[in-house]
């Protein structure tokens, strides 16, 4: 099943998203406001959200009360990704990240943890951008640099090393199967530019009192829409080998 199936758009009006069966069990790892979670819980999953930022889970409780969803449909809790060790094994039918595996300072331990939280047959997708190798010439360099810079200021060391790639071969070396990719770079582009717009002019004046450091978000909003800090945006879906799939066929151990 294509990963953006996650999408209500293209899934059948009766099946949730994903094509998971109403009341299946899934793991936003990294939930910040909680609005991924409350819009998956609406249609029928049962959510848990993780995030280890008090403040955004402070906003996703307050999001969850005003969407006044039947009690335990959609819960948030402090709990680092690297860290699911009070997670029964085989818990969830389904876990996703949305950019935040880019913030991890171990990712193949948080994706051992996902895989073991996971039912067999379970799915993982990931929504995370990567980006082109370097070039190795001097402007492949300068972009590098300026990747870095970004990278270090927004405590992301995962993204400083995901060239293209990156996932499909970590989710291999995890034990996952049936790997899919979809590359959504486009559908981001009008928002990238519309970003872009917004943080143009802050963005020099930003520059010009050398505040980078304290405006992170626009030094990378502006550098990623012009190609100076470049990134892909990628989908991948991954399944846990074993046990059924949704759609009740067999997985089969590879
Ligand atoms: C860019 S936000 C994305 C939030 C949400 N997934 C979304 O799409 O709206 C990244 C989130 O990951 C959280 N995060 C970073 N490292 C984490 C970790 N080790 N465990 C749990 N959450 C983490 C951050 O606190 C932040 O809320």
């Amino acid at each position: 099943m294509p990963s953006a199936a996650w999408s209500s758009a293209s899934s059948p009006a009766s099946a949730s998203p994903g094509g998971f069966p109403r009341g299946s069990r899934v793991l936003d790892a990294g939930c910040g406001d909680g609005q991924v979670a409350i819009f998956l819980a609406s249609k029928g999953l049962r959510l848990t959200g993780i995030d280890v930022m008090v403040r955004h889970l402070q906003n996703s409780w307050r999001n969850i009360r005003k969407a006044g969803l039947p009690a335990g449909q959609v819960e948030v809790l402090y709990a680092d990704y690297h860290h699911l060790e009070h997670i029964p094994d085989a818990l969830y039918d389904g876990v996703y990240t949305m950019e935040t595996l880019l913030h991890a300072t171990d990712p193949a331990a948080a994706l051992a943890g996902f895989f073991r939280v996971l039912r067999p047959g379970g799915r993982l997708v990931l929504h995370e951008s990567e980006h082109p190798e370097d070039t190795g010439d001097r402007q492949g360099r300068d972009k590098v640099e300026k990747t870095a810079a970004i990278n270090e200021l927004a405590a992301m060391p995962t993204n400083q090393v995901t060239a293209s790639g990156f996932y499909r071969k970590l989710l291999e070396d995890t034990g996952f199967v049936d790997i899919e990719e979809e590359d959504l770079s486009e559908n981001i582009r009008p928002l990238a530019r519309l970003i872009y717009a917004i943080e143009i002019v802050p963005y020099y004046i930003i520059r010009l009192f050398r505040l980078d450091r304290y405006f992170v978000n626009v030094i990378a909003g502006v550098r990623g829409f012009t190609g100076e800090s470049p990134w892909s945006y990628v989908v991948i879906d991954a399944t846990k080998p074993g046990g059924t799939s949704e759609d009740g066929s067999e997985k089969k151990e590879e």
